[in-house]
């Protein structure tokens, strides 16, 4: 058995980027989290002795992925382990932003629950409505299947391309990206960050979309203009959001958004339960040990 030292940054405050950068010198794999940005510099200053990047996540943009292409440095990553808790995560930010749960819930405590009142607290229901998903991957599509539970009326995606043995098992319909903003009552951005997906909502995306609908997302901040999204809060442009990402993170509390009754914004934990975190921990650490010893990983990021 081959052993290792470890250099570990041991708090929860991300590493500081100076500190990282002196304590990747010489390594021979890098064990990240999606708060490091692992760019050239980096690397750089890791030297040529870098035999992997394990991510504890399965999102990947903070990593530069051409950079360690280049370098012949594989990546690895934790797809599969955190569908089902985002998945479910998803559910609830849904129909805390729907029905409001948040708002009803501050009404009892401070005494704002009064009589029986027929319109008091109501919001949209699932029921028979039009769910659209950005992103029919893993997580996109274990949303759909819970989704259908909840006897929605039909599944539109959009993605880069069809995903047809998905959307046959769940009943969805392909549509561009410009009809899933018409015609969803609900919209779930499930899609990584990419050029392509960097602030797809925005000012002229929202003026597209139904006054009623409500927006959720638990993929990345950046998808979304979020001054953008403010506005469109404000003027009634849409119903509702529901956000488990934002940009920044954590997100400043005197934020605009967060004086808002119809924007619920949770603090990116998808996929936060304890026994998901264990195993993206124990995946990340198996795809370092992988690499390390020139084994293919377990979960590697693989991008043409
Ligand atoms: C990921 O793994 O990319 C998630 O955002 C963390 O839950």
């Amino acid at each position: 058995m081959r052993r290792c030292s470890i250099r570990q940054w041991d708090s929860d405050s991300p590493v500081p980027r100076d500190e990282l950068l002196k304590n990747v010198a010489g390594a021979d794999g890098l064990f990240c989290l999606l708060t490091d940005k692992i760019d050239k510099a980096v690397l750089d200053q890791a030297g040529s002795g870098l035999k992997v990047v394990s991510t504890m996540s399965v999102g990947y943009n903070h990593i530069d992925i051409k950079e360690c292409q280049k370098r012949n440095i594989p990546v690895g990553f934790t797809p599969d382990v955190l569908t089902d808790a985002t998945a479910e995560l998803t559910i609830a930010l849904l129909l805390m932003t729907s029905r409001r749960l948040l708002e009803a819930a501050e009404q009892v405590k401070s005494g704002g629950w009064g009589s029986w009142v027929p319109l008091w607290m109501c919001g949209p229901g699932l029921s028979g409505s039009t769910i659209g998903i950005l992103g029919l991957g893993r997580i996109g599509a274990a949303i759909g299947e819970r989704l259908l539970s909840f006897r929605v009326s039909k599944i539109l995606y959009s993605s880069r391309s069809p995903k047809e043995e998905t959307a046959a098992k769940l009943g969805a319909e392909f549509v561009s990206f410009d009809k899933l903003l018409k015609e969803s009552d609900f919209l779930i951005v499930s899609c990584a960050l990419t050029n392509e997906t960097r602030h797809i909502f925005n000012a002229q995306t929202f003026k597209m979309m139904k006054k009623s609908a409500i927006l959720i997302n638990t993929s990345r901040g950046d998808v979304i203009k979020q001054d953008d999204l403010y506005s469109a809060l404000v003027h009634g442009e849409i119903a509702a959001a529901g956000l488990d990402v934002t940009t920044p993170e954590p997100l400043p509390t005197d934020d605009p958004l967060l004086t808002l009754s119809n924007c619920v914004v949770l603090p990116h934990v998808g996929s936060a339960t304890v026994e998901t975190r264990t195993s993206m921990a124990v995946l990340a650490a198996n795809n370092l040990l992988a690499g390390l010893n020139n084994q293919p990983l377990v979960a590697q990021v693989e991008v043409s």
